[in-house]
């Protein structure tokens, strides 16, 4: 390949939320795997570029999903009676438990990087289960397909049943041999402080996670105020805390280092406050939401108050893969939020999904999501001509994607300039 690329399509892509940036059979030029410019003509300083021609199909930025259970993923779709609770108990704390086994995990792993891949989700932040072998395994095939990300061994030393829990010492000593082992390994996937959340981890435990967080400087991924229920019994739990963020904060895990916090349905407004003053990120996860009779994210309250805000699968809560689709199901959850409120909180527009899940999802990562000047070119090409009527305009044709297309119209992907070939699924 020559330093230069020029990859030909139709360009569409957010830099604010408010509106799509359009070129009509534009050029992206990217030069060692960065965005230089956007153009419809070349010029003469690209002469010299090779040229990727994608004729008709848009070119967009990637997906960047913030929330994703890799353990889940064998027995997503199941369970959706249970609420929040009672679907931890019956499925997912029995499931995971069976990633005691590398072998188990390596295959149920496997298929997770190929449907990230798959489903055009070029960086992810990842929740693994306890168990540190298993995660080794998810960290190492992350690195190997060429996605990115954050992949965190999960934590949980109360609350939780037998065969799925871990005393304070161990899960300390396990979680800080892979801060070691990973910190500086890749500089595409790194390890992530992953307490569950509230109920199953006790001060003590947190507080020793903030501390490694600190020491090597780690992104944190935790839940907070998912559901009524898990709310009430946060508070019994610590009654000395006025909110979930503030036993966060006290343990070292509130926004000291990166931190992305799944859901946020129920914060207080200081909690709010707090995340927007030291940059926390907010994830949205309206399939989940929906699944576990969790409620309804005020998003545009969040954005209102400067939170910085992702979208996130939250497989096997959520069922849905595709980022698109969750970006429709966003503005529709959102438009709810609109009649509830009373139509205090406007409802999302369709640019503004895209960009939650491109570019403000991707600022995680660095400059990710967009393909503005410096960004890393991480995109989707995407075929949607049997998606119906012809003569649309590149913002109909990106809506109608969004909003009936899913991995189906995915035809490549690419990450940092490179094309990424099909992650190897392990039988
Ligand atoms: N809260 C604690 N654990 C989980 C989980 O695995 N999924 C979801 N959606 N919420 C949680
Ligand atoms: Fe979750």
């Amino acid at each position: 390949m020559s330093a230069l690329t020029a990859f030909r399509g139709q360009v569409l892509y957010t830099s604010v939320p408010e509106k799509f940036e359009t070129f009509e059979k534009g050029y992206v030029i990217v030069e060692e795997g960065k965005v230089q410019t956007v153009v419809s003509t070349l010029s003469e300083d690209h002469k010299a570029a090779e040229i990727v021609d994608f004729g008709d199909k848009l070119l967009i930025p990637s997906f960047m999903d913030l929330h994703i259970h890799a353990p889940q993923y064998a027995y997503n779709g199941l369970g959706m009676d249970e609420e929040l609770v009672g679907w931890l108990d019956r499925y997912a704390f029995p499931e995971e438990a069976k990633f005691s086994d590398p072998d188990y995990a390596r295959k149920i792993y496997s298929r997770v990087v190929h449907d990230l891949w798959k489903y055009g989700s070029t960086r992810a932040v990842v929740f693994g289960s306890l168990h540190k072998e298993a995660t080794r395994i998810l960290l190492d095939l992350l690195i190997e397909s060429g996605l990115g990300g954050f992949v965190g061994k999960v934590n949980m030393n109360r609350n939780s049943p037998g065969f799925l829990i871990e005393t304070t010492e161990q899960s300390l000593a396990d979680t800080e041999e892979i801060a070691r082992e990973y910190a500086n390994r890749s500089d595409m996937v790194k390890p992530c402080i992953t307490p569950r959340f509230i109920p199953s981890c006790t001060l003590d435990l947190m507080e020793g996670l903030g501390d490694i967080a600190e020491r090597y400087n780690l992104p944190v991924q935790t839940h907070l105020s998912e559901a009524v229920a898990e709310v009430e019994w946060s508070r019994q739990l610590h009654p000395e805390f006025e909110y979930d963020g503030a036993v966060y904060d006290h343990c070292g895990l509130f926004g000291q280092t990166p931190t992305i916090m799944a859901h946020c349905l129920f914060c207080p407004e200081d909690e709010i406050r707090i995340m927007a003053e030291r940059g926390i990120f907010g994830v949205h996860c309206p399939y989940a939401n929906l699944n576990v009779s969790g409620g309804m994210m005020p998003m545009r309250k969040l954005l209102d108050a400067g939170v910085p805000v992702g979208l996130g699968s939250d497989i096997a809560g959520g069922h849905v893969f595709s980022l698109s689709n969750v970006m429709s199901m966003a503005v529709c959850i959102s438009k709810m939020v609109w009649h509830q409120s009373g139509k205090k909180y406007k409802p999302l527009t369709t640019p503004e999904a895209f960009y939650l899940g491109t570019k403000s999802g991707g600022s995680l990562f660095g400059k990710v999501g967009s393909f503005e000047p410096g960004y890393e070119f991480d995109a989707l090409v995407i075929d949607d001509s049997e998606l119906g009527d012809s003569g649309r305009s590149l913002e109909e044709r990106l809506q109608r994607y969004i909003y009936t297309g899913d991995d189906r119209q995915i035809v490549e992907r690419y990450v940092r300039g490179r094309k990424i070939r099909e992650p190897e699924i392990v039988h």
